[in-house]
């Protein structure tokens, strides 16, 4: 006879930001103009099943003064209310998704190299205005842990956006995942610990899309010296590290798909020429 117990709620913290993001969704459109330019992707033919677009952290602060002072004050909030040693954090890491082709989406993962996440609903309308919560610890969730390559260069699985629509029926799964609904303008902070998976895109016409920005944050220091439990972390936004470094598969991968994108766009370059048209408005 088996005996099932739900423990340990999760918390999220829920912020709303009043500002402009018809902005913040041009500045989206001009990245991926940029790293189509540089990666290729949005080929229509084979694309990017995740669009995770890295944004260079001074440059978003330079930017958006006013959106990046609400994101560190919304973390600050969260902090505070915990009763945190040392509340005050910085923001390590940001990127955004620009998704428009079915499927696109995001495999369950955790981001080690953080303390806190979070999740900025930038557009993202019904029915693409969930992100999926889980239930696992990292060490106990090895694809987690791979599709983030903190551990290893294990690439993305192609089906990864997938996975999703794999997972079991059933009333015990309304234990593992929670779906939680967001809307544009949206902030959500979580502790960085916690799966969560964003579910396959479903356009709702030619011109839909779904658009987020993701955030990581640090503490300045944690601990106490009294205690041997002290740690000081400086942000460095200058050191970007040399290419080839990457330890294992990840770096032959690479080669590959830099190969097999060249291949394409000399094909499809020849046929068309007509790529890298992204915006929903023309
Ligand atoms: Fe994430």
């Amino acid at each position: 006879m088996i005996g099932i117990q739900e423990i340990l709620p999760i918390k999220l913290y829920r912020f709303h930001y009043e500002g402009d993001l018809d902005s913040v969704i041009d500045y989206v459109f001009e990245l991926t103009h940029q790293q189509h330019e540089e990666w290729g992707l949005l080929n229509v033919k084979d694309p990017n099943p995740f669009s995770v677009m890295n944004i260079v952290t001074p440059d978003f602060m330079k930017r958006f003064p006013e959106l990046f002072k609400f994101m560190l004050d919304s973390v600050h909030e969260v902090t505070e209310y915990e009763k945190w040693q040392h509340p005050e954090m910085f923001m390590s890491q940001i990127w955004t998704n620009l998704q428009r082709f079915p499927d696109q989406g995001h495999t369950r993962h955790t981001h080690p190299n953080a303390v806190w996440s979070s999740l900025f609903n930038v557009y993202g309308h019904e029915p693409n205005h969930v992100t999926i919560f889980h239930s696992g610890t990292p060490s106990g969730d090895e694809d987690a842990a791979y599709s983030q390559h903190h551990y290893t260069n294990k690439r993305f699985h192609p089906e990864a956006a997938r996975m999703l629509q794999m997972s079991p029926e059933g009333p015990t799964d309304r234990v593992n995942f929670e779906g939680v609904t967001h809307k544009p303008g949206d902030f959500i902070v979580f502790r960085s610990f916690i799966p969560h998976s964003v579910p396959p895109f479903q356009p709702q016409n030619v011109q839909d899309m779904r658009i987020t920005m993701s955030a990581n944050f640090w503490p300045y220091q944690s601990g106490r010296s009294d205690r041997a439990t002290w740690l000081r972390v400086i942000p460095d936004y200058e050191t970007i590290p040399p290419s080839g470094m990457d330890r294992g598969t990840g770096w032959e991968d690479d080669k590959r798909i830099e190969r097999e994108r060249q291949e394409l766009m000399e094909r499809e370059g020849r046929e068309t020429g007509t790529q890298g048209n992204t915006n929903p408005s023309e």
